[in-house]
């Protein structure tokens, strides 16, 4: 079947197999890898879009579900080859070790600081929380996160 799909403002098409998910279309069909695949069953976060405004797992959305709706991915936060503040305050707080974990963070983090300027350190890890890491142990991110909002508020 063919779709069509708002991606980072931009409308784009694919012709996807009905029981494929929004993360495969993304990643295989549309070219946008930055979205990545380590669980597919909606337990890592590592997939984590936002679709018309609220965040999801795009392992759990069938690609067909997202016809005719918004998504926004890690590569539409910010515009071109510039980072998003919340990238920046990860690179910043040494909060990336391997990776792979990095782009569901930024996209929940963004969500999480679009909806509480200033959020405490529950919210903060209530907010990640369907975000895993293997590596970092979670310090480093949790100090990006606040590194973020606090420039946000400034
Ligand atoms: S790949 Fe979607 S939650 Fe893990
Ligand atoms: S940095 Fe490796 S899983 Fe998070």
């Amino acid at each position: 079947m063919r779709i069509s799909i708002s991606i980072n403002g931009a409308l784009r098409e694919a012709d996807v197999w009905p029981g494929e998910s929004l993360l495969f279309a993304l990643r295989e069909r549309l070219g946008l890898p930055g979205s990545k695949n380590a669980c597919e069953q909606g337990e890592c976060g590592s997939c984590s879009v936002m679709l018309d405004g609220r965040l999801v797992c795009a392992c759990l959305v069938l690609a067909a579900q997202a016809d005719g709706h918004e998504v926004v991915t890690v590569e539409g936060l910010a515009p071109g080859d510039e980072l998003h503040p919340v990238q920046e305050a990860f690179v910043q707080a040494g909060a990336v070790q391997c990776g792979f974990c990095t782009p569901g963070l930024v996209v929940a983090t963004v969500d999480l600081l679009g909806r509480v300027s200033n959020p405490g350190e529950d919210e903060i890890r209530e907010a990640l929380s369907g975000n895993l890491c293997r590596c970092t142990g979670y310090a480093k991110i949790f100090d990006a996160v606040r590194i973020a909002a606090m420039r946000q508020g400034e």
